[in-house]
């Protein structure tokens, strides 16, 4: 099938556009390509599971608050939520069953970041992501030195694991077969590598939160329990500055949710950013990254019968004028939320291939 956009629509259109102008193939998608400089109001953009997020950040950035105080307590409201099976307490666990969190943030103003990687036993990852970025001198921290460090400055363990999420994963571990992540040696042309259906019960849920406060300032946050019963140890794009999110105050910010690996071996949110600082709009920037990844995905393992990704990547991004968008690989439940300051809505995004087509 044809692309929903093709690589001539792309250099036709970024040739054509740039910042704040309309666009010709992305137009029609709601307000996804606003233009004006929105930030008087503030403007917060998440992934569709980040309604109540983008309300309590706004409600923060409204009281004059820096953009990372508002989109770290929006996210927190996911994270402490039980039933929320793919973010902090109730997150689905690893393949031993443990739930590990991985969380990144960054603050435009002072271009600095923080993140953990397989964390367990504390639910909010993305506040300690912060204490890494405000109290030491490091960018990353990962499984047991993050847990001692976040005990150091009073984070309380807790069992992460609800009885609904156990009993999900006792669900996968009474039909593993071949739905683990464990692969026997294989080439890029293996197709059923480890069975055919290794990706069907695969959950990547995350949230990402993107913020621009009354004072121009722009912040993010990236948090999630990974994939679902992923190998142990396993951290994905999430807590990688680059992959999973990333800022620049003078250009915009852009952050993930869908397959991490994908975004590990493209350094994709860095590349958003890097679209948008050179014109494109946040909805271009964002399709652009997904065709990269399509590009580049080469194992026979990880298509569809016609050589398409057989995942999802989504990315949200904002840039500094108050423009935001995004942008997926396949268009089943591609949506965002956005609050504008005024509104706080679901909006529908584009994608670049169409389920069932
Ligand atoms: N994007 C979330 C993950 O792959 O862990």
């Amino acid at each position: 099938m044809k692309p929903i956009f093709t690589r001539r629509d792309f250099l036709r259109t970024t040739a054509a556009v740039g910042v704040g102008s309309t666009l010709l193939p992305f137009s029609g998608y709601g307000k996804s390509a606003t233009t004006s400089s929105r930030y008087t109001k503030g403007l917060v953009v998440a992934s569709a599971n980040g309604l109540r997020a983008t309300q309590k950040a706004m409600e923060i950035i409204q009281t004059g608050a820096d953009a990372l105080d508002g989109v770290i307590a929006g996210v927190n409201i996911l994270e402490d939520d039980p039933d929320d099976m793919t973010i902090g307490l109730g997150g689905l666990p690893n393949a031993d069953g443990v739930v590990e969190l991985d969380a990144s943030v960054m603050h435009g103003p002072t271009h600095r970041a923080g993140a953990v990687g397989a964390l367990q036993n504390i639910k909010n990852p993305s506040i300690v992501a912060r204490y890494v970025m405000e109290r030491t001198d490091h960018v990353l921290l990962v499984a047991e030195g993050a847990l001692k460090f976040a005990k150091m400055h009073g984070f309380k363990e807790e069992n992460l694991l609800t009885e609904k999420a156990r009993k999900e994963w006792v669900k996968w571990k009474e039909s593993l077969s071949n739905q683990d992540d464990y692969l026997p040696p294989h080439s890029i042309e293996d197709k059923d590598v480890g069975g055919d259906s290794r990706n069907v019960m695969h959950t990547y849920g995350t949230i990402n939160c993107l913020g621009i406060d009354l004072h121009g300032g722009i912040s993010g946050v990236t948090t999630t329990s990974g994939m679902a019963y992923k190998v142990p140890g396993r951290v994905g794009d999430s807590p990688i500055i680059g992959a999973g999110l990333f800022v620049d105050n003078e250009v915009g910010a852009a952050g993930s949710t869908g397959r991490g690996e994908a975004n590990l071996l493209n350094c994709s949110s860095v590349m958003v950013v890097e679209y948008m600082r050179q014109g494109k709009s946040p909805t271009e920037a964002c399709l652009m990254a997904c065709q990269r990844i399509v590009d580049h995905n080469k194992e026979r393992r990880l298509q569809d019968e016609r050589g398409r990704p057989n995942f999802d990547v989504k990315f949200y991004a904002l840039n500094k004028n108050g423009e935001y968008g995004s942008g997926s690989i396949w268009s089943s439940g591609a949506k965002f939320a956005v609050h504008d300051g005024r509104t706080n809505e679901i909006h529908d995004a584009p994608s670049l291939y169409k389920a069932g087509e």
